[in-house]
């Protein structure tokens, strides 16, 4: 089986529901037709959805692997490898109608790049829909999930960020929660290692 079968197969064995929580907030506010760039895109399962409504996908991930993954699928129009932490992305100002990013902006620290060329990149009124890691501002902002969590000998850091740093920081990017739901992940295949997460539907406020 493939790194990115079993990617799949791993997303739908933990009860991973990022893709379908995404698409149910954000389905009213797109149409046939649009395009979405899907940051991030690794497999192509957030998008896919959208695909399915007759949008058009394009993608960015920093793994050529991954990528590989959504190209085989062949909904994905453009394909780019690019690491989200360093801005400019390949896209023109104003030039996209909605934005996605599910299940990525856990393993980043600082969203301000992300966010910044979301809000760049959107024309007025589009959509920026994402999930981050769920916390209350008095909890901590990351946590190591060790073997016991992963299953591999790899360890890895989760960021969680609280409602009021996330909103604020869309705020400074011209960008405007519209909807919002907590739910849960999972990081084994029991569903015992939860974690919490948020989704967020943002949209671009009219430029003057
Ligand atoms: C958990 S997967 C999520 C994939 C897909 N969006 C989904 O919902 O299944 C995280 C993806 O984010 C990508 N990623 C993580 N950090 C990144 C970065 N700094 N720049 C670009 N891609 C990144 C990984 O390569 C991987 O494909």
């Amino acid at each position: 089986m493939s790194y990115t079968d079993y990617y799949d197969e791993q997303a739908e064995v933990t009860g991973w529901l990022g893709p379908e929580v995404v698409f149910g907030l954000a389905y009213k506010y797109v149409r046939p037709g649009d395009t979405l760039l899907d940051l991030g895109i690794g497999t192509g399962l957030g998008s896919l959805p959208f695909h399915m409504a007759g949008l058009r996908v394009l993608g960015m991930d920093a793994s050529e692997v991954m990528l590989e993954g959504t190209r085989l699928k062949g909904f994905a129009e453009d394909l780019q490898q690019h690491d989200l932490t360093s801005p400019p992305y390949p896209y023109a100002d104003g030039s996209l109608d909605h934005v996605i990013c599910v299940g990525v902006l856990n393993f980043i620290k600082d969203h301000t790049p992300v966010f910044h060329e979301a809000g760049r990149m959107l024309c007025d009124g589009g959509l920026f829909a994402f999930t981050v890691g769920d916390r209350n501002a008095d909890e901590p902002d990351e946590l190591t999930a060790g073997r016991e969590h992963t299953g591999t000998d790899e360890s890895v850091t989760i960021y969680m960020h609280s409602p009021e740093q996330v909103r604020r920081l869309l705020a400074d990017h011209a960008l405007t929660v519209a909807r919002e739901l907590e739910f849960v992940t999972y990081m084994d295949d029991e569903r015992t290692k939860r974690l919490r997460a948020r989704a967020y539907v943002a949209l671009r406020d009219p430029r003057s």
